[in-house]
């Protein structure tokens, strides 16, 4: 009985969230949407069909940063590197490193090549070295990047590789900035005048000016890059399974993409199985039931549901699926503009800082059990994965301001 009041109450805070915060992204600029979950949750085929219906009525490009090209096959199309044209205003592509590699790479791969062997590392590792951690996901995202800047298309759709590869895609400008740091902290004007004197007498080659030239570039785009992604066009989509792993999982991506600043606007849950499933599904679709409920509680966010298929959903069962699951929405909408959470350091303490526009301090309850904060406010309840910077530490005070409890860890 409560458990059903609970989860009216939260429907209530659902609708009110996808009321007030659904709205159109600036048509001036390009929207770009990033699919990611688990392993075989289905983001592809999301991500294709979300791509199929933008393309009615705006020029769409997907890009898929998975190495195992399972775009191609959705759509029966061969894709490239490069944008190739999928049907009248759509596009496809699938990022290729190699490719990228000799494309646009090659100078700085060289120099860190070079740089490699001369500290006494082997020819081959020192040319896999020269391709720096989390490479791949930077090249899919300096594409976004140059179709961004350039306007040729009006949505831009992300295919990612699943979750953990995701997360890593996205802290790569971070990441990419602190190794260039490190290797290229060297300050152009002074290279200019060290190097006569310097490289004679040490055994490390110094970069040349092109090589710098491109670094500086490189971490120019980086910047902007990292502005497009958290700026309000960009949004993320955790496409999710009623199943209990597949739940750890997109509670992990949502925490911390919530952290690391990016908007995830949606849920997608997929392989709902139909109620008239027969005899043989029907503890499956009791399991399912209970485990929706599990979602409706764990992420303040809309969400969007895609039954089981009885077949495999290919090429022009995609258009179906996508009318399934916006159910009437505009996909390109941002369907949440809240950044539900965040997390603020305060000399040894840390505060988690929760959005609940709905609820009263006065009867605020929270409850920590490992990994888990369970806020339980009368009839609302949110539960939420920490990561772990809070998980090892205890919750010691809640205060509430402007609509977000503020709660303390020690
Ligand atoms: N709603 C559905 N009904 C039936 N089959 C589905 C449904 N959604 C996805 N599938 C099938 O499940 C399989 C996995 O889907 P998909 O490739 O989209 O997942 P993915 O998350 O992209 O996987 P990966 O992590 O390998 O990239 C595919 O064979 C696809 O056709
Ligand atoms: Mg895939």
């Amino acid at each position: 009985m409560i458990k059903n009041r609970m989860s009216e109450a939260d429907m209530k805070m659902e609708k009110n969230i996808a009321d007030t915060n659904t709205i159109n992204a600036d048509p001036s600029l390009p929207r770009i949407i990033l699919f990611t979950g688990k392993g075989g949750v289905g983001k592809t085929t999301v991500a294709a069909a979300t791509a199929i219906k933008t393309s009615r009525e705006r020029k769409t490009l997907i890009i898929s940063t998975d190495p195992a090209h399972s775009l191609s096959d959705s759509f029966g199309v061969e894709l490239n590197p490069y944008p190739t044209e999928i049907k009248n205003n759509l596009f496809g592509m699938e990022v290729n490193v190699e490719y990228e590699l000799e494309k646009h790479w090659e100078t700085i791969k060289d120099y860190l090549t070079l740089f490699f062997q001369s500290q006494g590392i082997d020819d081959v590792v020192a040319e896999e070295l020269a391709i720096f951690p989390g490479f791949d996901e930077l090249a899919s995202l300096l594409h976004l990047l140059e179709f961004y800047r350039k306007r040729s298309y009006e949505v831009i759709i992300l295919d990612c590789a699943p979750t953990g590869e995701t997360l890593r895609l996205l802290s790569v400008p971070e990441i990419a900035k602190w190794y260039m740091n490190r290797f290229f902290g060297i300050e152009k004007k002074l290279l200019r005048i060290v190097r006569p004197i310097a490289e004679p007498l040490i055994d490390i080659p110094l970069p040349s000016e092109e090589v710098l030239d491109k670094i500086q570039d490189l971490y120019a785009r980086i910047g902007e890059l990292k502005e497009i992604l958290e700026s309000p066009q960009t949004t993320v989509r955790i496409v999710t399974n009623p199943e209990k792993m597949v739940i750890r999982e997109s509670e992990r991506a949502f925490t911390y993409l919530n952290l690391f600043g990016y908007r995830v606007d949606c849920l997608i849950i997929n392989k709902v199985l139909p109620e008239d499933s027969g005899d043989y599904f029907r503890k499956w679709v009791e399991i399912q039931r209970s485990y929706m409920k599990e979602i409706d509680e764990r992420f303040p966010v809309p969400k969007f549901t895609l039954t089981f298929k009885s077949e495999e959903v290919v090429g022009e069962k995609l258009i179906e699926i996508a009318d399934e699951i916006y159910n009437g929405a505009d996909p390109t909408s941002i369907f949440s503009f809240a950044k539900p959470m965040r997390i603020e350091k305060e000399g040894e303490d840390f505060r988690l800082i929760v959005k609940a526009p709905f609820v009263e301090k006065k009867d605020i309850k929270l409850l920590k059990r490992g990994e888990e904060l369970i806020i339980i406010a009368g009839q609302w309840k949110r539960i939420l994965y920490l990561p772990q910077s809070l998980a090892l530490r205890e919750p010691v005070s809640a205060k509430f301001m402007s609509g977000e409890l503020n709660i303390k860890f020690r």
